[in-house]
């Protein structure tokens, strides 16, 4: 595996690979776990080279958000992607990605944006459609791989290689889970055991609605009824939100005709976590 920070650095390897081989890419901010190993599976799988970037994005957190403490495990990422077979580790800093110069935004369609996520981390989404859109044009992967866990994230990703043209496949990979339940997430290192058990619930609750779905019931209200029923039994959890939407558009409910995404949001203690599961018709 080659270690690149500079864009001339990773440049002059990928040279040798943009026209002849396949290249998959999985864009990450580090903290790597099961969840994030999985892309990378995945992607080596279905690729002839692996590139992978490690990059904590300042334009995606708010001035109140955790950008500081976010989680940073350098020397485990290199070796864990190594140990899989990760052709190159792209690691660059602030100033490489021109952070602090670039004011050229990539805005994803409002609709997209106004609610789940959006609500409580204004300018989120633009932060990221901005630095996926920066890594896609260094990188020129074949494929692109995301983890539904970000449901939001990858639907809006989705929209902007649609609508902007980019030449890049995106592969949607399944959220992995701790044995609990609990999605895999960088984040659950903020929590102490007894919140990651409390924690557990948000996953029980998405999978309580799934019982009523597959029992036949469609309508949106009901559905998010028995997920909050479910949620309730751990008070120490608070909902910032619960939403039926469509999975594509992210266009709120009222009922699920073939397919909804169910997605949730709340914080245990200080930590915000986040989940989803797609209720569709088989
Ligand atoms: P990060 O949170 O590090 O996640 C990197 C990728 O791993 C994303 O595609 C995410 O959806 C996926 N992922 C995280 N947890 C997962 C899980 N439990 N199961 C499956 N996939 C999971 O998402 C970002 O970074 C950033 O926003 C980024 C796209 C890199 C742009 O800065």
């Amino acid at each position: 595996m080659r270690l690149f920070k500079t864009i001339a650095g990773l440049q002059a390897e990928l040279r040798q690979y943009w026209h002849e081989q396949s290249i998959g890419f999985v864009p990450t901010m580090g903290a790597l776990h099961e969840g994030h190993l999985s892309l990378m599976r995945r992607a080596i799988a279905e690729n002839e080279i692996v590139v992978v970037s490690i990059f904590i994005n300042p334009l995606q957190f708010a001035p109140n958000e955790d950008l500081e403490n976010y989680p940073r495990s350098r020397e485990q990422d290199a070796q864990l992607c190594e140990e899989l077979g990760v052709r190159v580790l792209f690691a660059p800093s602030p100033e490489t990605m021109g952070i602090a110069r670039a004011q050229t935004t990539i805005i994803p369609p409002p609709e997209m944006t106004s609610g789940l996520c959006s609500s409580r981390r204004e300018g989120h989404f633009q932060g990221v459609a901005t630095i996926v859109t920066k890594l896609f044009n260094l990188v020129r992967p074949t494929r692109a791989y995301f983890g539904e866990k970000d449901a939001q994230q990858l639907a809006i990703i989705r929209r902007l290689v649609a609508d902007l043209n980019i030449p890049v496949e995106i592969r949607p990979c399944p959220t992995v889970r701790e044995a609990s339940g609990l999605a895999c997430s960088s984040r659950n290192q903020y929590l102490t055991p007894e919140q990651e058990e409390n924690a557990t619930v948000l996953f029980r609750s998405l999978e309580a609605a799934r019982g009523s779905f597959q029992k036949g019931e469609r309508n949106a209200q009901t559905l998010m009824t028995a997920a909050k029923t479910e949620l309730q039994t751990v008070p120490e959890i608070e909902l910032e939100y619960l939403e039926l939407v469509d999975p594509q558009t992210l266009i709120p409910l009222n009922s699920i005709e073939t397919s909804g995404l169910l997605a949730i949001a709340a914080r245990v203690g200080t930590t915000r976590l986040i989940d989803n599961i797609q209720l569709r018709d088989r």
